[in-house]
């Protein structure tokens, strides 16, 4: 049995019984967040790139747990930096067997850069993954607008559950995040990054009712689980 637990805006956990995964950790200053950063016990951080409601406290959260950030090469690297030997760079386009399952990095649309004192680190591309942990495969988009070989990932993956955002303005909103849905067919669809600040405010009821029995959608509250 899967579980997969919510946090707030791209914060998910996702756990077999044995293996615990956790994906854009943004819980220091996240106002939806449900849990403290110190309070995450975990064998491996997952980032999509290297914006703050993403990285958040990927950086705290491997030092306190010992665990290992994968996460695009440019982002890995700075990690590095930042005093982290176990780094697992991957890039777009490829797939790594771990000890849990697969992880496939996936293209994403959007920018990559961690601000910090006046300074942005630009880190590469931002990503999406795909994870296939205990007979089970799941898509997080992480931050993008929709693109066409979404359609490419839904023909050659069987995802029993996709994370979309749809709060619109930085990512895709309700009506591109539909049309994701279409082309990637997942089983289950889970709304994310929406709602966590002005910029980003979307009726979640409303992309359930426009996806229209295509895919459950499931909409989550911080601190709710689902299993798989
Ligand atoms: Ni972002
Ligand atoms: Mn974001």
């Amino acid at each position: 049995m899967l579980k997969v637990k919510f946090h707030g805006h791209a914060c998910f956990e996702i756990s077999d019984g044995k293996n615990n995964l956790i994906i854009d950790p943004w819980l220091t200053g996240n106002p939806q967040a449900d849990v403290k950063a110190e309070d995450i016990k975990t064998d491996y951080i997952l980032v999509t790139h290297g914006h703050g409601d993403h990285f958040g406290d990927a950086i705290g959260i491997a030092k306190s747990n010992d665990a290992v950030i994968i996460a695009p090469f440019e982002l890995a690297t700075f990690c590095q930096h930042r005093g982290i030997e176990k780094v697992h760079p991957m890039h777009i386009g490829g797939g790594y067997n771990f000890d849990f399952g697969r992880v496939k990095l996936t293209n994403a649309l959007h920018g990559g850069g961690y601000v910090e004192d006046n300074h942005i680190y630009y880190l590469g591309n931002p990503c999406g993954f795909i994870i296939e942990i205990g007979a089970k495969t799941i898509y997080h988009a992480g931050d993008t607008g929709l693109f066409g070989d979404m359609k490419l990932i839904g023909e050659m993956n069987s995802l029993d559950l996709a994370l979309l955002p749809i709060g619109d303005n930085f990512v895709m909103g309700i009506d591109d995040a539909v049309k994701a849905v279409e082309f990637l067919k997942p089983v289950k669809t889970v709304p994310m990054h929406y709602n966590t600040f002005d910029l980003i405010k979307q009726d979640p009821e409303q992309f359930k009712n426009k996806v229209a029995g295509k895919s459950e959608v499931i909409i989550m509250n911080p601190g709710d689980e689902i299993e798989l």
